[in-house]
């Protein structure tokens, strides 16, 4: 049976993962790759319903581990209902967070333990893991700044859009979450890639197209 390549991209607030999530799709099309493009929280119709539960509200309205249940909860329902039967069709999926993300943010920012959430990872997502990780760094303050600025400019679009739950959290919070990606990158070099965010949209996708051809060009169809 065909396995498709399971891509995900991490990183913290603002460092541009979702305008570079659809550059790579893009690009893997013009090579001839089927590209699925997926999201977390999200990705299948009953995770995007938990998406709303965890990034609008108050700050302080979960506790840590009732915050990583309900992301596994949708991370179990994204993986039967979206990842999985498109890895099964050999199709490459191009998700914009997945569980590096629960590690960094419940795991690290939260202080809930890195050790906690991995425990929890293969009793909920077991063998699945991705072929290779993007992570998007950047300092947190520009990040956060480059957020807000996103909001505003959607505020002045949308009424009622407002800065996200975790974007509202404090500058600590962004710092562990930032180191952990950063451990993770020095523990899985196999698997992760530290990509610079701070450039241009451009320079930025030129640095993901080069890690993604080093590591996987032989699997292009
Ligand atoms: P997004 O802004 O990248 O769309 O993601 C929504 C928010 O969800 C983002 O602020 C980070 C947060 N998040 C976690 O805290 N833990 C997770 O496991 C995931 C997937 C996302």
């Amino acid at each position: 049976m065909t396995q498709g390549i399971f891509i995900t991209l991490e990183g913290g607030e603002g460092t541009g993962k979702t305008t570079q999530q659809s550059l790579l799709a893009d690009a893997l099309r013009a090579k001839g790759v089927e590209v699925v493009t997926t999201r977390e929280p999200g990705g299948s119709p009953g995770a995007e319903d938990i998406r709303r539960l965890l990034v609008e509200g108050e700050v302080g309205r979960w506790t840590p581990m009732s915050e990583t249940l309900l992301l596994f909860a949708a991370r179990n329902d994204h993986l039967a209902r979206t990842i999985l039967p498109a890895l099964e069709k050999g199709e490459w999926v191009v998700c914009d967070r997945f569980s590096d993300s629960t590690i960094a943010y419940q795991g690290g920012g939260m202080e809930l333990g890195a050790g906690v959430v991995r425990e929890l990872s293969k009793l909920v997502v077991g063998e699945t893991a991705p072929d290779l990780t993007l992570i998007l760094d950047l300092p947190v303050e520009t990040g956060l700044q480059r957020a807000q600025t996103r909001a505003t400019e959607e505020n002045a679009k949308e009424a009622g859009n407002h800065i996200q739950r975790y974007e509202r959290m404090d500058q600590a919070f962004h710092e562990r979450m930032r180191g952990c990606f950063l451990e993770i990158a020095a523990q899985e070099p196999g698997r992760c890639v530290i990509i610079d965010a701070a450039g241009e949209v451009e320079t930025v996708h030129e640095a993901i197209m080069a890690a993604v051809l080093e590591r996987l060009e032989t699997r292009i169809p």
